[in-house]
This record gives C-alpha cells, sequence and structure tokens, in this order.
C-alpha cells in the first residue's frame, strides 16, 4: 500500500514517532483506535498493515469511505467506542493485533465545525458530544449545580479560578451558543481583548473531557488493548493534556511491574500480586522545535508506547483511578 499518496492536510501530531513505536511489519494486523481524518490510518496502510480504525463520530466514519475504496480490502472502519474496542472487534472475529494507537482528544475537523460546538472561536449550538448523541454541553450546563461544574473545570482544565467561573456561568443561565459561554467566562477572569492566551481555553476543555467522558474511555480503552495485543504487540497512546498522560503513564508503570506510587522515599509495600503485562515502557516523546513550529496542536503532546508480554491481561478493578482523584 506504499502507492498511498502522502496527504499534508492529515498530517498527525507524532506521526512518524508513532510508526517507529507501532514498527508495522508488513501483512500484520493494527488498530488506529481515534480515526479522525485518518492521518495515522494512511500512514500505518503505507507500512503494509491491515487495519481497524474506529471512531465515535458518525462523520469521520461517513468521510473516511473514500479511503476504504482507496486501501483495497485492507482498512476496515467501525463506528463506536474505544473503551469496547474488544467487543467491537470480537463481533468481527479477531481477537489479537500487533498493535494499536490512541490519539485521545477532539480532530480538527470537529473543532473547525460551528455547527460541532467544541470551538470557542466559532459561534455555534453548545454540543461537543463526538458521538452525537447523549447530553450536549448546554444540557449539562444549564441543569448541573455550581459546585459541579466548578469541580470539572478544576479536574480537567486545570482552570484554577473554576469556582469564579461556574458562579458566573450558573449567573447567565440558560445558555445555548458556545458564542455565549466564551463571552461569559472571558468577562468572568476579566480577560483584556487581545491578551494571547484566551482564558475560555481551558473551560471549553474541561466541559468536552467531561461531556465525552474522556477519561473513563481512555482507561478503558487500555485495559481492552491489553486483552487485545498479542505478545510482542505494540501500544502507542497520543495525549495532550496532564490527566490523560497521568492514566496512561500510571497503567504502563502498574502493568509493567512497576508502583507508581514508589520512590526512593516511599518504597512500594509489595511485589505486584500479576505479572506485568507490559515490557517497560519507552521514554516519553514530545514533538520536536519543527513539529511545534508548524502544529501549534503538537504542543502540548506526549507519546508513550509499550510492547505487550506474554502474560494473561489483568481483568476487573479499576487501577488507575488514583491517577483520576489528584
Ligand atoms: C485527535 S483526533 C484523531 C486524529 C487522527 N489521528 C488523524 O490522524 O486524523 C481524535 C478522534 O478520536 C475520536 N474519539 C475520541 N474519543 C473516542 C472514543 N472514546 N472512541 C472512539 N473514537 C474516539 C474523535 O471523534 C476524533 O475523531
Amino acid at each position: 500500500m506504499s502507492e498511498l499518496p502522502r496527504d499534508s492536510r492529515h498530517d498527525p501530531v507524532l506521526r512518524d514517532e508513532v510508526l517507529a513505536a507501532l514498527a508495522i511489519a508488513p501483512d500484520e494486523r493494527h488498530v488506529d483506535a481515534t480515526f479522525g481524518a485518518g492521518g495515522y490510518t494512511r500512514a500505518m496502510l503505507a507500512a503494509g498493515a491491515e487495519v481497524i480504525a474506529c471512531d465515535r463520530d458518525p462523520d469521520a466514519i461517513a468521510e473516511g469511505q473514500a479511503l476504504v475504496e482507496e486501501a483495497g480490502g485492507r482498512l476496515t472502519l467501525v463506528h463506536g467506542r474505544f473503551g469496547e474496542i474488544d467487543r467491537l472487534l470480537g463481533e468481527r472475529g479477531i481477537d489479537a493485533i500487533d498493535g494499536i494507537v490512541f490519539d485521545i482528544g477532539v480532530s480538527s475537523m470537529q473543532l473547525d465545525r460551528d455547527a460541532r460546538g467544541f470551538s470557542f472561536q466559532k459561534d455555534g449550538p453548545l454540543d461537543m458530544r463526538m458521538a452525537q448523541e447523549g447530553e450536549s454541553a448546554a444540557d449539562w450546563l444549564n441543569r448541573a449545580d455550581e459546585d459541579e461544574i466548578a469541580d470539572v473545570l478544576y479536574h480537567y482544565g486545570d482552570e484554577r479560578q473554576s469556582r469564579r467561573v461556574a458562579r458566573a456561568i450558573v449567573a447567565a443561565r440558560p445558555l445555548s451558543r458556545t458564542g455565549e459561554l466564551a463571552a461569559v467566562i472571558r468577562k468572568a477572569l476579566r480577560h483584556p481583548p487581545g491578551a494571547p492566551k484566551d482564558p475560555a481555553t481551558k473551560s471549553f476543555q474541561a466541559i468536552r473531557i467531561h461531556i465525552n467522558g474522556e477519561l473513563d474511555e481512555l482507561k478503558a480503552g487500555l485495559d481492552a488493548a491489553e486483552k487485545l495485543l498479542r505478545p510482542g504487540g505494540r501500544l502507542a497512546v497520543v495525549s495532550f493534556h496532564s490527566a490523560e498522560d497521568r492514566i496512561v503513564k500510571t497503567f504502563l508503570r502498574e502493568r509493567s511491574g512497576g508502583d507508581a506510587r514508589a520512590s526512593r522515599h516511599r518504597p512500594a509495600l509489595a511485589p505486584p500480586a500479576r505479572a506485568a503485562t507490559f515490557d517497560t515502557p519507552a521514554r516519553k516523546v514530545r514533538p520536536g522545535k519543527a513539529e511545534e513550529a508548524r502544529n501549534p496542536r503538537a504542543r502540548s503532546a506526549t507519546l508513550r508506547s509499550a510492547v505487550r508480554t506474554a502474560a494473561p491481561a489483568w481483568t476487573g478493578g479499576d487501577t488507575t483511578k488514583e491517577a483520576m482523584s489528584c
């Protein structure tokens, strides 16, 4: 499939580094858990893999059909949540894969379309639902109490003035447009027009993460990947937010036999009861200066990767709870 042209519009963050982590051999079967505009999928097909790509956004799946045609039988697009990718693949008779990549978060397509309601820079309905179903951002913001809103802004957006913003949101209800919400946040944080960083950035990110249950999805996706990867299979995760990276880091440390809480000052109390399912993870990778200059979104990206051992998957139990609560 190396004849597939490289499409610069779809050049995803840390593309070459992700390909190196997946180490694709021809005819291997790999999963792109977050298809989006298909940037990684294109690269994986070009490297010779058979690809199963998943997205919860029906628009991404519909718009990916052209690539399915182009790939001549080597790409399957699956509509659904990667938190249940083991079930989605099981329904298709697949229970083992050679590699899987997650590119966590929102796509450029979702951000760029006013009607999807993800962007504070465009006025649109206050929606933010990747799957286009369930409770919208407007539904939640208009019904949640002030403390609940403040907690989301604080934990998922690192918004230090979360209580002030939550109070302003509650006072301005009902809200129905992204433009209205952005104006309420800017006013609450006394944003001088023209200041470099828009103060709505953190709150919009937090509300999106909450509406889409993104951190729970990530935890479920990592568990599912552990079940699907064959011994020697490769896991790669690109994340953009400290809470996401903490979940990935904690998962990999724990499943590779390390204890995330242990340190020189606080040694682990007991050796892990279960055999390591991943070899010691590779060091985290960050984009180089050139990529950051070319693509502002890359600035907050972190890639973590690891190789699956032959040990049985750890099933059940919420092992990453601590990462969520700090
Ligand atoms: C950052 S974009 C991926 C971009 C992609 N790597 C590319 O090259 O175009 C993330 C995509 O993952 C999808 N997504 C986010 N969470 C998901 C989940 N839990 N299950 C399935 N898809 C998800 C979003 O709808 C979005 O299309």
